[in-house]
């Protein structure tokens, strides 16, 4: 009979076994050369007014049969209390190059109505706006990143939003917002002026986008002890003339650039795949499609690194994730989409991606928060499911503002995929406290691989972790079968002589503590 390679390594015991037959991968971890901090940010996320993420998802109203804290879906805000969100962005995308502030504040039931023109064509009713946006961040301790209305909006609204926001004075602005009941401001350090500014926010060439950039810059104050961080609207993809042309005309005036960039399964966007029927083929260019992240943060870095040696500037990738064909007999418009292991992978892989770049990528923001592309929570009805990519970012969240560790990385690429993929992806981390944090993402969905790995420069003396795994790709979590994808404690690494020895099992990620 012939066992399993899991079977046989745990019989023999994992090192010496490895020593026999040699490691599938091996791994080196400077501890003694640190690297850059991890900006906590690299976690963040995203909410728009698109589909159920706000109505419906994070806000259901006072008045709703849904259990809720003062109209937020109570459900969620626990799960996102867990996930130690860093930093969320809002209200878009595209839905804020058209959203205007006023209609979101004062008493609700005199908000005016919007027609939601991007997506779906729905009518909102304003309940959820910069009131109930900024308190919700507050009470969850998130960084809020407000994008204002660049391409339907002008200079003179985007400033008053940011005096209404963050100012303590005698102003006009200030004394509305206490009016509609809040006394102090809020804490904002992040603004993004508008969004897609070459696409949905306006069509804009980057010499026209950067003048107006600057023409915003001048005239958006800081009321704050802290600077409100500019953040341009970078390029889409591989649009290298847009970073470019950028720097150049308004590089010194930026304090941080965005990158959208999504993993489309078939590469194709008029039929993008299913987010759960799929095959190795599928499963195997979304794994590509998804590596190009690193080549494109690694381009547009080069281009910034002439401009601003320093690296003053950050790379804030804040749209991103897999975008898959919406769910059959929903709304084509709300973007709605299960999420699969093949989505933690994803998720693993992009973190490690913004991780090596730790030093020039500041933020990314995964799309979208809630019910919208490759969601963190999917919900129906007061019914909440955490998908597989939620566990990923609760499960690597331990990077968060840790200092990066430099890892070399020995790994062959996946079999029997035509396209280039590392079997094996890693990155370290070492937290305030000292602890070695080391993630692993095994891609293959046949087989385990091992691990030979040696910390240089640090005493280790215990491991511990965590997984996540399934039998299939395509493994997901439902409303009637909500834990089916969920990490559980990790006992495939072992320490040895000061060496580490893992076995990751097929279609994995883990985390280990050191
Ligand atoms: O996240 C969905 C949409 O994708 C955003 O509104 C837009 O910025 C991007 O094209």
């Amino acid at each position: 009979m012939k066992l399993p390679l899991t079977r046989i390594l745990l019989a023999l015991g994992l090192a010496g076994a490895l020593a026999a037959r040699g490691a599938d991968a091996t791994l080196a971890i400077a501890a003694d050369h640190p690297g850059p901090i991890i900006n906590p940010n690299i976690y963040g996320q995203f909410s728009e007014h698109l589909g159920h993420c706000i109505y419906g998802g994070l806000w259901v109203g006072p008045e709703s049969a849904i259990p809720n804290t003062r109209g937020y879906n109570t459900a969620v805000m626990e799960a996102l209390r867990a996930l130690k969100v860093p930093v969320l962005r809002w209200p878009g995308g595209c839905f804020a190059d058209e959203y205007h502030w006023r209609d979101g504040v004062g008493p609700r039931e005199k908000r005016p109505s919007v027609y939601n023109s991007h997506w779906g064509g729905v009518v909102e009713d304003n309940s959820f706006g910069t009131h109930e946006f900024l308190d919700m961040c507050e009470m969850l301790g998130i960084e809020p990143y407000v994008c204002v209305n660049v391409g339907s909006g002008e200079v003179h609204e985007a400033m008053e939003w940011v005096e209404y926001m963050t100012s303590d004075a005698t102003s006009p602005m200030a004394n509305l917002r206490r009016s509609n009941g809040r006394a102090k401001p809020w804490k904002v350090h992040f603004l993004a002026v508008g969004n897609e500014s070459w696409g949905c926010g306006g069509a804009m060439r980057p010499e026209f986008y950067a003048d107006n950039f600057r023409r915003y810059n001048t005239f958006i104050k800081d009321y704050q002890d802290k600077h409100l961080m500019r953040m341009a609207c970078g390029p889409s993809e591989g649009d290298f003339a847009w970073t470019e042309t950028l720097m150049r005309l308004a590089g010194d005036q930026l304090d941080g650039l965005s990158l959208h960039y999504y993993t489309i399964p078939s590469g194709d966007w008029s039929h993008k795949g299913s987010a759960t029927q799929f095959g190795r083929d599928a499963y195997f260019s979304t794994l590509a499609n998804t590596l190009n992240m690193e080549d494109l943060v690694s381009r547009h870095s080069a281009i910034m690194d002439r401009y601003d040696p320093k690296k003053r500037v950050g790379l804030a990738v804040d749209e991103w994730g897999v975008w898959t064909d919406v769910e059959p007999g929903t709304n084509p418009g709300f973007l709605f989409q299960q999420n699969s292991m093949r989505d933690a992978v994803v998720a693993a892989l992009n973190l490690h991606i913004f991780q090596a770049h730790a030093d020039r990528v500041q933020m990314a923001n995964i799309a979208q928060m809630v019910n919208v592309l490759q969601a963190m929570i999917l919900t129906e009805n007061g019914k909440v499911v955490l998908t597989p990519t939620y566990h990923v970012f609760k499960m690597l969240n331990v990077h968060q503002g840790a200092t990066s560790l430099p890892v070399e990385l020995r790994t062959p690429d996946l079999p029997g995929a035509a396209q280039r993929i590392p079997l094996v992806s890693a990155s370290a981390s070492r937290d305030p406290a000292g602890r070695i944090h080391l993630s692993l993402v095994n891609t293959s969905p046949d087989s385990a691989a091992t691990v030979a790995c040696s910390v240089q420069g640090a005493a280790t003396s215990s491991v511990s972790g965590r997984i996540l795994t399934a039998a299939d790709f395509t493994a997901h979590n439902t409303f009637e079968d909500p834990h089916r994808v969920e990490p559980v404690p990790f006992s495939g690494a072992a320490l040895a002589g000061g060496k580490l020895t893992i076995l990751l099992p097929k279609l994995s990620v883990v985390v280990l503590d050191l």
